[in-house]
């Protein structure tokens, strides 16, 4: 696939001839310089741009052509997303927020809290669910919104380098989380990161340069 921008007179080919399958319940881990196309790649597969050209299926459904409502419940039902600014809502506390998928899915207020305080806790975050953010470390912070991702079991988790603003401790920490994700296969995992491990514990390595993929390694 495809995703070239034009702007100002030049071509930029952020994502340039990309062909990769990914099965079910894979932990793959992508990395590559700043500007070679990590996060226009995740937002294509997570239905937020459309290729220029070319064709992408998750779990059968055909993004390049699928309509808004489609995409909305695509995104809504079967992916998780983690950014690398936490993205907390700030006047709700860490079960609100973990409980705010469930809710945006037509789930009753009793039924979303049950299973936002049980991935909470699968995380070890119980005794946080009544924080906010800003009460929460970092490292906290990141785990509740793992936990905002997966609370509707997700076929797919993505995170944008999630532990890009995180000091080693805490980095650790968001890695036992994702590893548990992946150990437990609740979901196929992409992850762009830089940190080296959190690219040990994947099952696959994908390297990117200039848009394209330029190594794999299976591990
Ligand atoms: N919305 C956009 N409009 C124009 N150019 C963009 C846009 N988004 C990204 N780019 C360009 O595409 C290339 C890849 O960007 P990006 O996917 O963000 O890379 P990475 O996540 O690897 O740092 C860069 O040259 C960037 O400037
Ligand atoms: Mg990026």
């Amino acid at each position: 696939m495809h995703r070239h921008y034009t702007g100002g007179g030049r071509e930029v080919r952020a994502v340039d001839g990309v062909s990769i399958a990914i099965a079910r319940n894979e932990f793959v881990a992508l990395n590559g310089p700043s500007g070679c196309g990590k996060s226009t790649l995740m937002h294509l597969i997570a239905g937020l741009d459309r290729p220029t050209s070319g064709q992408i299926l998750v779990n059968g459904l055909a993004l390049h052509q699928a309509d808004e409502k489609t995409i909305t419940n695509f995104r809504r039902n079967q992916l998780g997303i983690v950014f690398q600014f936490f993205n907390l809502l700030p006047t709700m506390s860490a079960l609100e927020n973990v409980m705010f998928p469930l809710l945006l899915q037509g789930v009753s207020r009793d039924e979303s809290e049950r299973r936002a305080c049980e991935t909470l806790t699968f995380l070890g975050l119980a005794e946080r669910a009544d924080h906010f953010a800003h009460q929460l470390s970092g490292g906290e912070q990141q785990r509740v919104a793992i936990a905002r991702a997966i609370v509707h079991r997700p076929h797919l988790l993505m995170a944008d380098e999630p532990t890009g603003n995180l000091d080693s401790a805490s980095t650790a920490s968001v890695m036992s989380a994702l590893q548990t994700v992946a150990e437990q296969k609740l979901a196929t995992l992409i992850i762009v990161t830089h940190s080296e491990e959190i690219a040990a514990a994947a099952s696959r390595r994908l390297s990117m340069r200039d848009g394209k993929i330029i190594d794999e390694t299976f591990t």
